[in-house]
């Protein structure tokens, strides 16, 4: 049996999210806000990748309220769990049981030359890396075909990862008939991307957030400490806007312009010529005003993590049955059935 299109001919995508715990604006205006505006253009599936956690050291207790943090904010954010499926990556057994089908075609050698299991493992002795950061891409190349998935959203940091899971399904295509359907990225639309407000040279990145309180504004950051992050936030030393402008200043701008939704040169000739500190505060009130019934959503639906569990655990109930069908088809296609 060959794999299936989507059944009511919408392109499939398929979106695994690291339930890493702090959430910034760069992730919001650049990949949240758009998979909520692209629901009914694609049939989605946003996934909380929580057996991809487990790949680094996390306190139980941490793993289990991210999971509940990051279904929380998406929905708040606007996915609707009734229209896309959102579930635990865990809700799903399929995931594992494919994972090590895939892991067993995978060859080593193609899993050394992952960059994001050098960079990760890299710091650390052999002895205190686990097997699972390194066998991360069969276990993510696994939940992308399981569901016969069309497009995946990809950063540059995880193209790699998604060539990897090309080449495992033609590899296995090659062999056993068509099992899989090849996946494609998905581009993300231009300019949504967010620097650094400590340091415009860099994207806004959750783990050097960690370390740098300045670095960017949490998604659920009160007023008060969006106004101090943007007022810190590193510009030149012109006292207004000019053209050409310094990156810290096009930072500011461009998180103005997709806030907003405007045009570049509209925002360009709002804030020519004014004050650095005009536009700061402008950009801080637009970004509180975006921020506020995303926080008060969030807050409502964390009042009942029981009903959350219920619903994620409903829309993977409602998905499995593609799943199981993939993981059949491999199964029988290797001879385990
Ligand atoms: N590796 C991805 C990341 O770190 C998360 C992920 C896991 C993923 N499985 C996936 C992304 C499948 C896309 C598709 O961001």
């Amino acid at each position: 049996m060959a794999a299936m299109p989507a059944a009511n001919g919408k392109a499939r995508v398929f979106s695994g999210i690291q339930p890493s715990g702090f959430l910034h604006i760069g992730n919001f205006l650049g990949a949240i806000r758009n998979w909520v505006r692209d629901q009914d253009r694609y049939d989605n599936i946003f996934c909380i990748v929580d057996l991809h956690a487990l790949t680094l050291p996390i306190e139980p207790g941490a793993l289990r309220e991210q999971r509940l943090d990051l279904a929380a904010t998406l929905i708040a954010a606007g996915i609707d769990p009734q229209r896309s499926a959102l579930f635990l990556q865990s809700d799903v057994s399929a995931h594992s049981e494919l994972a090590w089908i895939l892991e067993c075609f995978t060859p080593m050698g193609w899993l050394e030359r992952m960059t994001a299991f050098k960079e990760k493992a890299g710091r650390q002795s052999d002895e205190r890396v686990g097997a699972g950061l390194f066998n991360y891409p069969a276990l993510m190349a696994a939940d992308i075909l399981l569901y016969d998935t069309n497009f995946v959203p990809v950063g540059e940091d995880q193209r790699q990862h998604l060539e990897l899971t090309r080449d495992l399904a033609q590899r296995l295509n090659k062999r056993y008939g068509e099992i899989f359907v090849l996946p494609e990225p998905l581009i993300k639309q231009a300019g949504a991307r967010i620097m650094g407000l400590d340091d415009p040279e860099k994207k806004m990145s959750k783990s050097v957030a960690a370390g740098a309180p300045g670095h960017a504004i949490g998604l659920m950051d009160p007023p008060d400490a969006v106004r101090r992050k943007f007022a810190r936030a590193q510009t030149d030393t012109e006292p207004a806007v000019r053209f050409p402008a310094g990156a810290g200043v096009l930072n500011l701008l461009e998180i103005y312009r997709t806030v907003r939704e405007l045009d570049p040169e509209a925002v360009r000739a709002e804030f020519e010529g004014r004050q650095y500190s005009a536009l700061k505060q402008a950009v801080a009130e637009a970004v509180i005003e975006v921020l506020a019934p995303l926080q008060a959503r969030y807050r409502t639906v964390r009042q009942d993590d029981a009903a959350l569990l219920r619903t994620l655990k409903e829309s993977a109930q409602r998905i499995e049955p593609t799943a199981r069908a993939t993981l059949a088809r491999v199964q029988r296609a290797v001879g385990l059935r």
